[in-house]
């Protein structure tokens, strides 16, 4: 990645420039602000508490509207601290800005600069200009020329897990959604480069890779370097239920292959989010056939009405949905499903809603992330008018997240008495005498009576002793403890804060919430998220 020119003009017999980034929204989001700290650190900026920052970049959400009001009451308050500290500058990156431009800037005058996901590497250049006395400027342009994809350049704080971003933008045309106005349409990264990333990181300590993308699955690799994957018919529509639009390129299917054979010292490979229609042959067989494929998948439905789905435009019908996870969960013995859904959405009847519950209920979704519908700009279902009151929108999704407690808590019932692979990611908040990581299937595991070992990172083996709502306990099995190493003895006197024992997850979708380091929140944690 070029690397950025110099600090401003104006910072050259200053201090250090100093920078902090509030981010919202999705993993994506994450990402990009993880970017967009590489590119500053790099341009000699560095990062502070927010109250003492010159710079304020604020990375926003917009797939829903209470995201972008978050935004909008964020800058108020930043608007007040501006008339005390004129020198301050505040940026709005993601996609708000790239979705509002010029408009933000004439909503809130207390804005310096508007920019979009695709130009975080201009960051650094335009900040110069900014403080070499520039007006406001908005630079919103997607790559869709020649597409960018910025490489994580370091590792920090030496978290086992990380994202890697393998396509932008989306296709599809989902009439409920604002990201392919946001996030433009669908560019892929090429194969050599994710995996040169993936590779770095391994070298570098990460031990659990997911791929990004907003519908990852419909991964092609632009240099054309994949064969096609095994399970591929001849390009010839071989998905259950498929409709003839629906081939099986397989690309995604290779590229997860190929992960497998070149990086060997990857734990675990996971992606999200997939579209049920690229859910194809070769992607289950691969499934199947690929040990460091995890056993989730997080595969979002939206709804189980048919009447819904259409309205929606998601191009697949309940039971077309059905037939391909069922093909999965056949193929994969144990695999586990999570899901979102979305309540409410304009025209639902109370039936369709019921829909929507047997669905969860048939397919035996672990987790979901459920969500009110919110009427967004610029997309195809404003013309449905937004019917559903707001009473009925938070009841059905009380009524969704109880069914789903349900079935994770029969679930994680289950599996007392088992043994589980986990790789630990890191001490628990709290007192900071329980490891924390996932299972392959993405359950939640603290590990008691192990804080004299050094788990973090490892893939050990636990007996799963009991199991707390949305979590499992379990120990050590005594092979495992065997073969972990020690460390310094903890004692119970407060929180452990160490950066590299509680490196923290980002918000993944898992199958329960509370793990240590800041979980946004579980899937099935009756948590009603951007609600
Ligand atoms: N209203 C409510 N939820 C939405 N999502 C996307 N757009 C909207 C909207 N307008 C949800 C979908 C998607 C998830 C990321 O956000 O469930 O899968």
């Amino acid at each position: 990645m070029p690397v950025a020119p110099g600090p401003a003009l104006c910072y050259e017999f200053l201090a250090m420039p100093s920078y902090a980034i509030t981010t919202f929204g999705c993993q994506m989001n994450v990402h990009d602000s993880e970017r967009m700290h590489e590119v500053l650190r790099r341009a000699g900026y560095a990062e502070v508490p927010a109250a003492e920052a010159d710079i304020i970049v604020l990375n926003t959400c917009s797939v829903r509207e209470k995201a972008e009001q978050k935004l909008l009451s964020e800058v108020g308050r930043l608007a007040k601290q501006k008339r005390a500290r004129r020198e301050l500058i505040v940026v709005v990156a993601g996609c708000v800005a790239q979705q509002e431009g010029e408009r933000l800037l004439k909503q809130a005058r207390s804005i310096d600069l508007v920019i979009g996901p695709d130009n975080i590497a201009e960051l650094p250049r335009l900040l110069d200009e900014l403080v070499l006395g520039s007006p406001p400027l908005v630079r919103t342009v997607f790559d869709t020329d020649a597409p960018r994809f910025l490489t994580a350049l370091e590792v920090v704080g030496a978290s086992p897990t990380a994202f890697v971003t393998i396509m932008k933008g989306c296709d599809e045309r989902c009439s409920f959604c604002i990201v392919p106005h946001t996030r433009g349409p669908e560019r892929y990264r090429p194969s050599g480069e994710i995996i040169a990333e993936i590779a770095a990181l391994t070298a570098a300590s990460v031990r659990e890779v997911t791929l990004l993308g907003q519908t990852v699955n419909s991964y092609r690799d632009p240099t054309r370097a994949l064969s096609p994957a095994p399970g591929h018919a001849g390009g010839h529509p071989q998905t259950p239920g498929a409709s003839t639009d629906d081939p099986d390129e397989s690309e995604f299917a290779a590229l997860l292959r190929r992960i497998a054979a070149e990086v060997p010292a990857l734990a675990r490979l996971r992606y999200t989010s997939p579209h049920p229609r690229h859910l194809t042959p070769s992607l289950i067989l691969a499934h199947a056939e690929v040990p460091v494929l995890a056993r989730h998948v997080h595969m979002p439905v939206q709804s189980g009405s048919d009447r819904v789905l259409k309205r929606m435009i998601r191009r697949y019908s309940r039971a077309e949905y059905v037939e391909r996870v069922g093909a999965l969960v056949r193929t994969v013995p144990g695999v586990t499903l999570s899901t979102d859904i979305i309540v409410g959405f304009p025209g639902e009847t109370e039936e369709d809603f019921a829909a929507t519950l047997s669905l969860v209920e048939e397919v035996g979704f672990k987790g979901l992330f459920g969500f009110k519908y919110s009427e967004r700009p610029y997309t195809p279902a404003r013309k449905l008018g937004d019917d559903v009151p707001e009473d009925v929108k938070s009841e059905r999704l009380a009524r969704l997240f109880a069914l789903s407690e349900a079935l994770l808590g029969e679930h994680l019932a289950r599996l007392a008495g088992t043994t589980a692979q986990v790789l630990v990611e890191g001490l628990d908040k709290g007192d900071g005498l329980l490891w924390s990581g996932r299972t392959e299937r993405n359950e939640i595991v603290h590990i008691a009576g192990a804080a004299d070992r050094q788990l973090a990172g490892e893939v050990v083996e636990v007996s799963i002793v009991r199991h707390n709502k949305h979590s499992l306990q379990g120990e050590l099995t005594a092979a495992a403890r065997a073969a972990t190493t020690p460390r310094a003895p903890l004692h119970k006197t407060g929180p452990v804060a160490s950066h590299s024992e509680t490196p923290g997850r980002r918000s993944l979708p898992v199958l329960a919430g509370g793990l240590a380091g800041g979980l946004a929140g579980g899937i099935a944690g009756g948590l009603a998220r951007g609600a």
